[in-house]
């Protein structure tokens, strides 16, 4: 056997995931300080994990010696508690992994097999498909149609007849990310009924990917109460975002108990470290700091697109922590990265993105630009 025929065929094209030049590199290409570098380029929060998250980590430290649970239970248990304090949790259950990209990963696993496809409504997370392409299925890309508003606003939809459309006889999961990365549009819950009642009956998973509900009117979005009827339906969420905890890596999925059955048995055992689990636990507590991350956000949010507009920038509407622009300065990245600022470049949308900041943040991006235009 040579060298080249060990590896599975469909990954000699495969490229690593992107994730945009590290902290660390920028720090040490302009010769900043890490403390003068202001992060917006990840959709994490700039505020914080709650302090209680941090204690609570700390505080495992002391016995890192031992395995954490084999399946991180007492975090699935304050899951349920959490969620069950406004929906009835009846028939469902939860997993959870290092982070939503290990969910997405499992469902890939238990779902699918070389040669199946899925759907990717474009632009969105570019986790789904490059896991996908790991897993040698094949991506359907649906494209997403654009609204124009009045004034330099845009916002991205989906039409629903285009997804339905695209499924073929070897479909096996359809992604829907509402808030979506990297515009912030949400699909509303009758619209998500109807792609589950179609995945449904043709039996397709659905997972509809909530990294960002937090940030918007939870009860007008979430899922949590329609999964109950469909049970072809997962549905992913995060400790990154909202929660202001990227770096514990936590994720968790609602599902049916016939599918999380299956799905804990793919876990690695030991799978999130003590101090993720005792911090994810603690920040679920700490109602008080969710609620202090996503006030800020909300408020910021709408002064930064503001702002941008100003500037006469094409701006997308968005519930979540980050705003997709267009700009027709060519340079801005590489501007605002010279003063320290990094955002993302989307390169495929000729757009940048950025994440919302506090209110000081937020003003040394609006100064920075307002520095490099004049
Ligand atoms: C839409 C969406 N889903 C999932 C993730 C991954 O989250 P995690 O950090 O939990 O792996 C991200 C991360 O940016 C995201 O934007």
């Amino acid at each position: 056997m040579t060298e080249s025929n060990l590896f599975n065929s469909w990954l000699n094209e495969t490229k690593p995931y992107q994730a945009g030049k590290t902290f660390e590199e920028i720090a040490r290409d302009y010769g900043f300080t890490k403390d003068h570098i202001l992060r917006l380029a990840g959709n994490e929060s700039t505020i914080g994990a709650s302090p209680k998250a941090i204690k609570a980590a700390q505080e495992s430290c002391l016995s890192s010696n031992f395995y954490a649970e084999p399946k991180s239970e007492s975090l699935l248990k304050t899951l349920e508690e959490d969620f069950s304090g406004d929906v009835s949790l009846d028939g469902l259950a939860f997993a959870c992994g290092n982070g939503m990209d290990s969910m997405i990963e499992h469902c890939l696993t238990l779902f699918t097999k070389k040669g199946d496809s899925v759907i990717n409504i474009s632009p969105t997370f570019i986790y789904y498909a490059f896991a996908a392409e790991r897993h040698g299925l094949e991506i359907i890309n649906v494209d997403r149609e654009i609204k124009s508003f009045g004034d330099t606003t845009k916002e991205y939809f989906i039409d629903l007849k285009k997804v339905i459309s695209s499924i073929q006889e070897n479909t096996k999961i359809i992604f829907l990310c509402s808030p979506n990365n990297p515009d912030g549009s949400v699909i509303e819950l009758d619209q998500i009924k109807l792609v589950a009642q179609v995945c449904q009956e043709k039996n397709i998973i659905l997972f509809v990917d909530h990294a960002y509900i937090e940030f918007t009117d939870r009860k007008r979005l979430d899922v949590r109460e329609i999964i109950k009827n469909y049970p072809n339906m997962i549905a992913g969420y995060t400790f990154s975002k909202a929660y202001a905890m990227a770096g514990f890596r936590v994720g968790y999925a609602l599902m049916h108990k016939a599918i999380q059955e299956r799905f804990l048995t793919l876990l690695t055992p030991f799978l999130i470290s003590n101090s993720s689990i005792v911090a994810a636990q603690a920040a679920l507590k700490d109602k008080e700091h969710l609620k202090r991350v996503v006030a800020n956000n909300n408020s910021q949010a709408l002064l930064l697109e503001q702002e941008l507009k100003a500037f006469g920038f094409e701006v997308y509407r968005s519930h979540a922590n980050f705003i997709l622009f267009k700009t027709s300065n060519k340079d801005l990245f590489e501007r605002l990265l010279e003063k320290g600022i990094i955002i993302r470049k989307m390169l495929s949308l000729g757009a940048l993105r950025i994440t919302v900041g506090t209110a000081d943040e937020n003003q040394r991006v609006i100064k920075a630009i307002k520095e490099i235009n004049s």
